[in-house]
């Protein structure tokens, strides 16, 4: 039998078994790697239940689906169940999860897999387009057809931003974008998010700009072509209090677009734009990166001249972000330093998308008795 060991849980007095899982994320022997405790963002009091309710049966398709309190009780919701151990209440028991994937990914479909798997879900896993009929002409509408008869939910990517729309128009099941062309990568910002708060559970509480201080936040991409540096952003002006500053780092003309342009504009936060790294990186507290982007029908890498090592004069406590997967932008060298939070936003994205998939699928009454949701 497994060994566990017990804690109690926040506002309830409760003593909850602890999750055994999570021991092969500790950071090797001396490395420095961030491994935020989730008990932080947990806190004393319980996770708003009706805010989660929110997403009963929904689908998830933009960071537009969220509002800040959605984000922040789906986090806490995702550091119980990475404190707590899971595996025994079935949470997903009984559905069947399709995952559509018809662009390559080595995260987004495992850790989804993962998640609904450690629930007790089912997978129907598509992991390239040509296994399907899309080898043969089929159109994602009648693909949506089927599935509504075959699963209870689709993730999907697609090469195409506007393959949503396209399957949407007969599926009557919920659909969550797992990444769409260069629109969007929304549950990529929820594992990002998820990682940040960890970091810094007080980015959660709204207080006003001068009282934080306020971190300055650099992006080193181009957020117009590239669907998670986009979801991200527009995920950080949800919280833009806590940022001071935001600056663009990209060699394009223009990284932005109209669209995020604007959506900066009206938050109201200071922004800047530079094209090169070397001229601000003294003074970002939070570095968020990526090179890759899909373009036309192929990957591309942009912003290749931009790059950080372990030279890079980082400040102290300056973290590093990444959805993954790098290219040399991102020296591993900064791996096993204090800067990486990149492998806890990869890590921490199985706990999201479990919250993700118990609270679209309504599962709370699984829970055991003594968990703090009110
Ligand atoms: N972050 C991310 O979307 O990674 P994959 O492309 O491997 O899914």
């Amino acid at each position: 039998m497994k060994k566990s060991s017990a804690k109690s849980s926040p506002g309830s007095g409760q003593i909850l078994p602890v999750n055994q899982n999570t021991r092969a994320l500790e950071p090797p022997e001396n490395s420095e790697t961030l491994r935020p405790d989730p008990q932080g963002l947990l806190g004393n009091t319980p996770i708003d239940l009706k805010t989660l309710k929110g997403l009963v049966n929904k689908s998830v398709l933009s960071v537009k689906d969220f509002d800040r309190k959605t984000v922040v009780e789906l986090c806490r919701f995702s550091a119980l169940l990475e404190v707590m151990e899971i595996a025994p209440y079935h949470l997903l028991d009984g559905k069947i999860v399709i995952t559509a994937f018809f662009e390559a990914s080595t995260r987004t479909r495992t850790s989804f897999e993962s998640a609904a798997l450690r629930l007790d879900g089912k997978i129907i896993s598509i992991p390239d387009a040509a296994i399907t009929g899309v080898k043969k002409g089929e159109s994602l509408g009648d693909i949506g057809e089927m599935f509504n008869a075959y699963g209870d939910l689709v993730i999907m990517r697609h090469t195409e931003t506007d393959a949503l729309e396209r399957i949407r128009r007969n599926l009557r099941i919920p659909l969550v974008n797992a990444g769409n062309g260069s629109g969007e990568h929304p549950t990529q910002a929820l594992a990002d998010w998820y990682a940040l708060l960890k970091w810094k559970p007080e980015l959660a509480a709204r207080k006003g700009r001068k009282q934080n201080g306020g971190l300055h936040l650099g992006i080193m991409g181009t957020p117009g072509n590239m669907r998670a540096v986009k979801s991200f952003l527009l995920m950080s002006l949800i919280f833009e209090e806590n940022f001071r500053r935001i600056t663009v780092i990209s060699e394009m003309a223009d990284p932005l677009g109209p669209e995020l342009r604007a959506e900066i504009e009206s938050a109201g936060i200071e922004f800047q734009e530079s094209s090169s790294i070397q001229e601000v990186i003294a003074d970002l507290d939070v570095v968020y990166m990526n090179s890759i982007a899909f373009l036309g029908d192929s990957y591309r890498t942009l912003d290749s001249q931009n790059k950080i090592d372990k030279q890079s004069p980082l400040k102290k406590d300056a973290v590093i972000m990444h959805p993954l997967a790098r290219l040399d932008e991102l020296d591993t060298g900064l791996d096993n330093t204090r800067h990486n939070l990149y492998f806890a936003q990869a890590h921490g994205a199985v706990f999201v998308r479990q919250a993700l998939l118990a609270a679209i699928f309504d599962r709370f009454d699984r829970l055991p008795e003594g968990i703090p949701l009110a």
